[in-house]
This record gives structure tokens, C-alpha cells and sequence, in this order.
């Protein structure tokens, strides 16, 4: 019988419930703690999920005083650092929501804390336990695309903009670059085996979420809700990155992979003005190759599975948890993902290409 783990969860608002949720399927664990910042706001949350053995806090640190196995960083994406440094340094094992960090500084510092306290900093990712995400992945690293030149990938949403903590700049650092983008960036760079970004040459604006006509917080709002971008790799890959929270049109298309040998394209699933990105589930992956020299395109079949993604990702965590690591989606990985969405965020803002430049992890 495996030892009883005592989980924190910090920040108490509307995904933190999807964590408690999830946890709450595992056995031998228990959540002992809940933090956030707003006073009450942990009490009431432990009140209305029914976590008997929880104690509140207001204040993070006091919850990393606790004997916790880990904890879940449930809070906006500006509070994501402090909060994640200051679980590694109490020897927590973290789970991270996404995105990882709003600045690259950030994310590379978190996984140099994590690598000098040996404590565990996974991110948040559910997609990846799609089997057709995997699949998505199993076909680009097979092989047969031949030499991958040309990527394109995001997606618009028609009319899905978000409220709240999500819209504010000091909250969540920016909009929906980094909040959806971060999706089918982290699905294409998975694939990709994490190419080393080298560039980026971005556009941003927010013309619907600032339009008391679109949004019911206009005057609050402070992020972008459209962003393009032209991403240059390592090994010759150029990406075409783009993603909307509003628009005047359909889709901004699929995810693409050109290949020397063969393309392949992956369509979000959903239907609806929140759809039209990817952010769980694959829509359909069609090949398109040459037989004979015939154009032929193939549809993969998509592999049936009825699992709860969120539940996945918090189930190998715990695993993980158990078996001392690795983590399964590990900050080295994504502060790749990172270096992009910061280079973004710059050249949006300086209106030019910017270099990208990691730092020694
Ligand atoms: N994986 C997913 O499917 C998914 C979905 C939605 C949101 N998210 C991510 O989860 C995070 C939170 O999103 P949300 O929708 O729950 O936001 P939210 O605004 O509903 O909740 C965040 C909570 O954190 C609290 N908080 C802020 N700073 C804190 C601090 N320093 N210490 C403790 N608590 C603090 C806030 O008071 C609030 O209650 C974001 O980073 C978001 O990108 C992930």
C-alpha cells in the first residue's frame, strides 16, 4: 500500500476546482491545504468542495510551512513564479498551471530552482494526454514528413474572450497569446522535439476586447486578443504562429507540417464561437503525400478513448509524485515555449523582429 500524499493546492478560483476534482479520483491523498491571496477566499473554497481535511490560508508561505508531498499553482500567470520558487525552495514537488511564466527570465530561473532544490516542476499541459496528440507527435518524429521546412499553427477563436483575472496585465501578463497560444504552440513543439527558437517577428492588437460592443469589461481591458507571428528555428523550421480570441472570420486554419516528403494537417475539434483553437482535442490529421506520383491525401483515423484529459495530467503528476520524478512535462521543456511567447511579447511591443537567446539551464 502506498503512503497517503498530502497535496497543497495555491490560488482558489475556477481551475483550482478542476485540480481538486482531479485529485479527488486518486487514492492514498488527501488535500490538506488550500491557499489564495484573497482573505476567506481558500475557507469558502474548501467549504463548497467539501475538502474536510483542508486548512485555509491566506498567505501562501504559510501553506509551504505545512509537511506537503506537492502542490498545485492554480493562481493568474503573474503569480505563477513567486509562488512556484518559493514551493521548490520548501522541497514541494509543483505542479504548474499553464503557461509556465509570463518572461523568460522567469521560467529559466524556475528551473534552475528546481534543478538546485532536485524538487519536481511539472507543467500543466492536459492535451498531451490526448492519444491523438500523441499520435500528432509519433507521426512528425517518425520520419516519413522527410525534413520539416514550414509550420503553422494556433487557431481563432470566432468570439471566446475571457473575463476576470484573464484580461488584466498585471494578473496575467497578456492575453491570448499566452493564455490559448500556448496550446498549439506546446502541441507543435512537442512534435517537433523542441527545436531551439532563434527569432521572432510578431503583431498583436486587441481591437474586439476593448470594444464595449464585444466585451462586457471593455474599459478593464489591458491584453491582447489577436496575435501573428513569423517563429525562425534551429535546423532551418520556420513557424507561422497566429491565435485570436475574436475575430470577423471562421478559423485561422489548422496545424500544419510541411514536410520534403509529406504535410500533415491536424484540425481542432469543437464546435461553436469558443472553438477553433487547439486546446484539447484533435479534430482530425489527414496526410498528404504522392503515390506514383499521384497527390493523395490519407485520413488517420482518430484513436476513440473517453479519458478525462485533466484527470491524465494530474494522475501522472501524482505518479510521478510517488516515484520521485521525472516530471512528465519538465520546465526545461517549456521554457522553450517561453522564450517564444516572451521574443513575442517584445517584438509585438518594439514592432520588429527580436532575437531570442536561452540562458544556461
Ligand atoms: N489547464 C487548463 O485547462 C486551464 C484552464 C483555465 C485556466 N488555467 C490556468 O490556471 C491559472 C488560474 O486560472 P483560473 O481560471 O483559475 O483563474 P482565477 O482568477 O479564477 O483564479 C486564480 C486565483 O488565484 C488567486 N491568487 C492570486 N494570486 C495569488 C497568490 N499569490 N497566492 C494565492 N492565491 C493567489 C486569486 O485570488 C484567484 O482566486 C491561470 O494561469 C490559467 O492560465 C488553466
Amino acid at each position: 500500500m502506498s503512503k497517503q500524499l498530502r497535496i497543497g493546492i495555491i490560488g482558489s478560483g475556477g481551475i483550482a476546482r478542476a485540480h481538486a476534482e482531479a485529485y479527488g479520483q486518486l487514492d492514498n491523498l488527501v488535500i490538506a491545504a488550500v491557499a489564495d491571496i484573497i482573505p476567506g477566499k481558500a475557507a469558502e473554497f474548501i467549504a463548497q468542495t467539501g475538502l474536510a481535511e483542508a486548512q485555509a490560508f491566506d498567505d501562501h508561505r504559510k501553506l509551504l510551512e505545512l509537511d506537503l508531498d506537492a502542490v498545485s499553482i492554480c493562481t493568474p500567470n503573474v503569480a505563477h513564479y513567486q509562488t512556484t520558487i518559493d514551493a521548490l525552495r520548501a522541497g514541494k514537488q509543483v505542479m504548474l498551471e499553464k503557461p509556465m511564466s509570463v518572461t523568460l527570465d522567469e521560467a529559466v530561473h524556475m528551473t534552475q530552482v528546481a534543478k538546485e532544490t532536485g524538487a519536481m516542476l511539472n507543467i500543466g499541459y492536459q492535451p498531451r494526454y490526448d492519444p491523438n496528440t500523441v499520435l500528432v507527435r509519433d507521426l512528425v518524429q517518425s520520419g516519413q514528413l522527410g525534413k520539416i521546412y514550414y509550420v503553422e499553427t494556433g487557431g481563432g477563436r470566432r468570439r471566446g474572450m475571457p473575463q476576470g483575472t484573464f484580461i488584466r496585465k498585471d494578473l496575467a501578463g497578456a492575453g491570448a497569446v499566452v493564455d490559448i497560444g500556448t496550446y498549439s504552440l506546446d502541441m507543435a513543439l512537442n512534435a517537433l522535439g523542441f527545436p531551439k527558437p532563434l527569432s521572432v517577428s510578431a503583431y498583436s492588437s486587441n481591437h474586439f476586447g476593448t470594444n464595449p460592443l464585444y466585451h462586457p469589461q471593455a474599459s478593464a481591458f489591458e491584453v491582447e486578443d489577436f496575435g501573428v507571428a513569423m517563429i525562425r528555428f534551429e535546423n532551418d523550421i520556420v513557424m507561422n504562429f497566429k491565435i485570436s480570441w475574436a475575430m470577423h472570420m471562421d478559423t485561422l486554419g489548422a496545424t500544419m507540417f510541411l514536410g520534403t516528403d509529406a504535410g500533415l494537417k491536424i484540425t481542432p475539434a469543437g464546435t461553436g464561437p469558443w472553438s477553433g483553437v487547439f486546446d484539447g482535442r484533435v479534430g482530425s490529421i489527414t496526410l498528404y503525400h504522392d503515390i506514383q506520383k499521384h497527390n493523395t491525401h490519407s485520413e488517420i483515423p482518430l484513436i476513440d478513448h473517453k479519458l478525462n484529459l485533466f484527470h491524465e495530467k494530474v494522475r501522472d503528476f501524482v505518479q510521478a509524485v510517488r516515484e520521485n520524478g521525472p516530471a512528465p512535462i519538465p520546465g526545461e521543456q517549456i521554457v522553450r515555449s517561453q522564450a517564444i511567447l516572451d521574443g513575442f511579447l517584445r517584438s509585438a511591443e518594439l514592432k520588429r523582429e527580436v532575437e531570442i537567446h536561452i540562458p544556461e539551464l
